[in-house]
């Protein structure tokens, strides 16, 4: 099996010795495939594709160090300009906010021939895997290409090895049959084309049926018929392995150190506009000027740290991030409190840390493919912790029942979700915490996995 994403399972930095350090790589593609692949034997070894992502990984692929634990690693050393425009322009200020709903369309985007130029990178990047994996692939041997980065790999895949089963799997939502006209003609026909060759998956019935009206929209009816749900949820081991290091314990201890017997409000994100941080603050600040009882008695902590930096969008929404929770402080600290708390390091065993923690756990994004956050807490929480999540998010499919409902636009609602969990009767947090619990982890990545291989024809039960 080859696996192919952008972002791949490590990261690699240079040590003092002159050697590499490998960190696993963020993201749900990554803890939900990485555990799993490491853990096939020899004769299953899956060969794992992705691109070099700065200087330490290319200097790892050029040293010939590039590798990890129980998988085959082919890291693409491809042209820096090329991919900074297939990366930073299309995937991610295009793309990504075309799925996510994020375009401020009187203003963005703007397709000049910069842009142009910026998607012939797009196509020459997919065209550049397309090759790798059409190189390497064994005769039959089945190829899983990963979210809206490759949306061209499995078109141009199965021009170049018909021979070779193909799948797709969109880890972001899927933007409707409006939206998708919003890109020029020949983008809009050369995704959907790529991603209706085959099968296509996605995490939630919602996104499929958007992708498969888009389909349609651009190329015409029965486009898109071949599209498939399959979620996944945690790997459960990797995650106890996690919440039982010294790491988590070190991390747990400075939380029961800051927090005392204050409730905890938790969020864990990458800093990233559709995850909607600011308005949490806001909602959180609306909270506390409406029910003066919580003021002293409860701290929201966010763990939340740096994600595509080469972007303006990204800092300037940053910078508004650090606003929001500086205003809340100023607004509301006493001498003995501060309602926010911002812990900034990207350590996977301090959020680890603070979803064992949590009395409420808020995950408001404005849309997200699934948000593993919202599973990760609720198998993790030893509190009976309340889980208010977005509508928006694809995790709310199966975890809406025994979550709060939050509305991600309106503060005031936000704010009442905030107040009912932090409120709720330990017997109600308890039932919802139990039935939380069962279902963050009924769908698991082997499950999930299993769910593509079938799509392709191949073998089950990897
Ligand atoms: O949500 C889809 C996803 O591909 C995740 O796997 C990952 O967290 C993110 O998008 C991509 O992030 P990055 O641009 O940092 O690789």
């Amino acid at each position: 099996m080859i696996v192919v994403s952008h972002r791949g399972p490590y990261s690699f930095t240079r040590n003092p010795d002159g050697g590499f350090d490998a960190r696993r790589g963020a993201g749900g593609v990554v803890s939900a495939l990485s555990p799993l692949l490491a853990r096939l034997g020899d004769d299953e070894r899956a060969l794992w594709v992705a691109a070099a992502i700065g200087d330490g990984d290319r200097a790892a692929v050029r040293a010939g160090a590039a590798s990890a634990p129980g998988i085959d690693l082919a890291l693409l050393d491809l042209d820096e300009v090329q991919h900074r425009l297939h990366y930073d322009v299309v995937s991610n200020s295009v793309l990504w906010f075309l799925h996510h709903g994020l375009f401020d369309l009187p203003r963005r985007p703007r397709f000049d021939a910069r842009a142009r130029e910026a998607w012939d990178a797009y196509v020459a990047v997919n065209a550049g895997f397309a090759e790798c994996i059409a190189e390497r692939a064994r005769p039959g041997e089945v190829v899983l290409v990963q979210d809206y980065q490759l949306a061209l790999v499995p078109g141009m895949l199965r021009e170049r090895r018909p021979d070779v089963p193909v799948v797709h799997f969109t880890h972001t939502p899927f933007c409707g049959p409006s939206s998708i006209r919003v890109l020029p003609d020949h983008m809009a026909q050369a995704l959907c084309r790529s991603m209706a060759s085959g099968p296509a998956g996605f995490h939630t019935r919602r996104w499929a049926a958007a992708f498969a009206a888009s389909a349609r929209e651009v190329l015409g009816p029965g486009a898109g018929d071949t599209t498939f749900a399959a979620s996944f949820g945690p790997d459960l081991d990797d995650l106890r392995a996690t919440a039982a290091s010294a790491e988590t314990a070190a991390a747990t201890a400075d939380l029961d150190d800051l927090l005392g017997d204050r409730l905890m409000i938790f969020r864990t994100d990458r800093i990233e506009p559709s995850k909607n941080i600011v308005r949490g603050f806001a909602a959180y600040d609306l909270l506390l000027e409406e029910h003066p009882e919580w003021r002293g008695r409860v701290v929201f902590v966010a763990s939340i740290y740096p994600s595509r930096q080469g972007l303006a969008e990204y800092l300037a929404y940053a910078n508004e991030v650090d606003r929001a929770a500086a205003r809340v402080n100023e607004r509301w600290s006493t001498g003995d409190w501060q309602p926010v708390v911002v812990d900034a390091e990207d350590a996977f065993a301090r959020s680890v840390a603070g979803l064992l923690r949590y009395d409420a756990l808020l995950v408001n994004p404005i849309k997200d493919g699934l948000n593993l956050v919202a599973k990760e807490g609720p198998a993790l929480n030893r509190r009976g912790g309340v889980l208010c999540l977005s509508r928006e998010a694809g995790a709310y499919d199966e975890m809406g029942d025994g979550a709060l409902a939050v509305h991600p636009y309106d503060l005031v609602q936000t704010a009442g979700a905030l107040h009912e969990a932090l409120s709720m009767p330990a017997g109600e947090r308890d039932r919802r915490a139990a039935l939380l619990a069962e279902r963050a982890v009924a769908r698991t990545p082997a499950m999930w996995l299993d769910d593509q291989l079938a799509r392709a024809g191949g073998p089950a039960g990897a």
